[in-house]
């Protein structure tokens, strides 16, 4: 059994091969964290240190006993008010205006397999590889519940951890903050690795030194963004490429997300990683509940490359699905730095006939084929622009299969443009703010995804393209991030959130309707690369910088989680077009090589 709880201590060991991770419930009912590292036997509770340390409340019912804080014992699921003064990982905000949570334990249940998130990515096990826990904590007040879900995945030594928050309470509660992993330290000194970045230049390596205070990292963007990826190690200050521990926190979530490092006052280190808690506000009432992302976590005493190799395993094993996530990907070549807007039929059927000479398996055509499109315009109106193309989607797509050449093609159905007449009939479904002029951003606006009857709409409009022929490939791309948050139809705290679970339900319905279609994630370039989006799209195009000296930098970055199949890679022209650099064809191919290989 990877899952082992012994009785007399209250004790929850999770082990994987060559790791451990221990908790326990307190004789106040408290779960403590006590341990994650290296595989291990004992009861780590020794550990756990009792002074009397000023400034540091205790709960009421420790009595007299000022040796008992929560500001000081290490935690699993830190709650706001209630004397631990470090971040938190959930904020509860009650019926009647506290914000306040004292969660004690209830019980829990241990089963094989590995647990499911409704709505949500999470990584999948057949039964026989997976064990899952679950925790059920309670404050016995408000009466909201947090069901702890941990998956443990022994051979590949990997941990996932997430939440449910449910209120039981007779009142609405508000959340306003929650993470899914909390990772306490009571010891050690730790370094940040981080990747940051913007468009065209994303997931730079950075090291820092977790020093007191706080330090954060996340997306308000709608997004996971180009500017930080949600996933983060902690290294042992002396930790290296190859010896040396740390511990790798994945958020398997597309959206604003936030991750903490912190050293706090004793010089324990805690690191959560959750929802972002700006533009975010989740109301709910009696008996609803929210599902908090999951959090892959994963701990390595072979430095950064062994930690890599586990996450890449676990992504290509655990999280990618669909026929291609073990399958060779077809080298393509993308019509946008050939032609960006101005093509026909015969361009695109040019390219395909020279890529059939080369070897190339397939041809994509990206921006510009439907509604009114040779500029920033037309968005949101997913309709063949026959006229353009010369000749019917059908025919094209034909003409090209009959060289021998797979098709592709290119859509961004979470936007709209102002002038569409999408936009004209259904102006309120672009998230926007009445009465206010929006933000614009690449001209365009963003469609309110978290609207059941805007999905179905875009839906069905994408679904009469695909069904014109054989289209065995899309590039779903997004371009701008979030702004003017606001919702005709919700309470406004929930837009953010329930905007990604409605790309994910839109990408899930695609690929149950389309089970051999090879879907490729964007967001102009890498801006929503990470491990949510890996569960619908078993390939990102990794940045719209091609110029592969600057390739070798953003790739690098990107390879410290997600594996050179989830990459993609091509080919493009010299001088390139973004930075004006030449470089050999020979350096161009092998940079494209150490991803999924394709040419511009
Ligand atoms: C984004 C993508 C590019 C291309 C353009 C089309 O920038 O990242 O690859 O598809 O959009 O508008």
């Amino acid at each position: 059994m990877a899952i082992q709880y012994q009785q007399e201590n209250q004790l929850f060991s999770l082990n994987t091969k060559r790791t451990t991770y221990q908790m326990k419930v307190d004789t106040k009912g408290f779960l403590l964290h006590l341990y994650y590292g290296g595989k291990i036997s004992g009861n780590m509770a020794y550990l756990l240190t009792y002074y009397d340390r000023g400034f540091s409340g205790n709960p009421a019912d420790a009595g007299n006993d000022r040796t008992y804080s929560l500001d000081a014992l290490p935690q699993e699921y830190p709650q706001a008010g209630a004397g631990d003064y470090r971040s938190s990982a959930l904020v509860i905000r009650n019926a009647d205006g506290s914000e306040y949570c004292d969660l004690r334990y209830v019980r829990h249940e241990i089963r094989r397999g590995k647990y499911g998130l409704k709505g949500l990515p999470a990584v999948h096990a057949p039964e026989a590889e997976a064990e899952s826990l679950e925790i059920l904590l309670e404050d016995s007040v408000s009466r909201v519940q947090v069901r702890l879900l941990y998956g443990v995945l022994e051979d590949e030594d990997i941990i996932t951890r997430s939440a449910e928050i449910i209120n039981l309470g007779d009142g609405p509660v508000c959340v306003e903050k929650a993470a899914s992993a909390c990772l306490d330290f009571v010891g050690g000194e730790y370094d940040l690795v981080s990747f940051y970045g913007r468009h065209a230049m994303e997931r730079n390596f950075q090291r820092t030194r977790i020093a007191h205070g706080c330090q954060v990292i996340g997306s308000r963007r709608g997004t996971s963004s180009h500017q930080y990826n949600p996933a983060v190690i902690l290294a042992d200050k002396g930790a290296t490429e190859d010896a040396g521990s740390c511990y790798g926190m994945v958020f398997v979530y597309s959206g604003n997300f936030m991750c903490e490092a912190e050293r706090d006052q004793y010089g324990q280190t805690r690191a959560l990683m959750g929802l972002h808690s700006d533009l975010f506000h989740y109301p709910l009432e009696k008996g609803e509940k929210l599902v908090i992302p999951e959090t892959i976590l994963c701990y390595s005493a072979q430095g950064f490359g062994g930690l890599s190799r586990r996450y890449h395993r676990c992504i290509r094993k655990h999280l990618c699905r669909g026929k291609y996530s073990h399958q060779s990907r077809p080298v393509l070549i993308n019509s946008w730095e050939a032609a960006y807007f101005d093509f026909n039929g015969e361009t695109i059927y040019r390219l395909a006939r020279e890529a059939a000479e080369l070897g190339i398996d397939m041809v994509v055509m990206d921006d510009g084929w439907f509604g009114k499109r040779d500029d920033d315009s037309g968005l949101g109106d997913w309709q063949v622009n026959e006229e353009k193309l010369g000749c019917t989607l059908g025919e094209l797509i034909r003409r090209v299969n009959a060289d021998g050449i797979k098709f592709g093609i290119w859509i961004e159905p979470e936007m709209v443009s102002e002038d569409s007449d999408i936009y004209r009939s259904h102006p309120d479904w672009a998230i926007r703010i009445q009465g206010r002029e929006p933000v614009r951003a690449r001209n365009q606006l963003v469609l309110d995804f978290s609207r059941q009857e805007v999905r179905d709409h875009i839906f069905e409009q994408i679904c009469h393209v695909l069904d014109q022929g054989k289209i065995e490939y899309v590039k779903w791309d997004m371009n701008r991030s979030l702004t003017d948050i606001y919702s005709m139809e919700k309470a406004q705290g929930k837009v953010t959130y329930d905007y990604v679970l409605g790309v994910y339900e839109f990408l899930e319905r695609l690929m149950q309707r389309y089970p051999d279609l090879l879907i490729e994630g964007c967001s102009g370039g890498g801006g929503r690369f990470d491990a949510g989006m890996l569960y619908y799209t078993p390939q990102i195009w990794c940045s719209d910088n091609t110029d592969a000296v600057d390739r070798l930098r953003i790739q690098y970055g990107t390879s410290f989680f997600y594996p050179v199949c989830t990459v993609g890679a091509h080919v493009s022209a010299v001088p390139n077009h973004q930075t004006g650099r030449s470089v050999s064809l020979h350096t161009r191919g092998v940079v494209a090589m150490a991803g999924t290989f394709g040419y511009e």
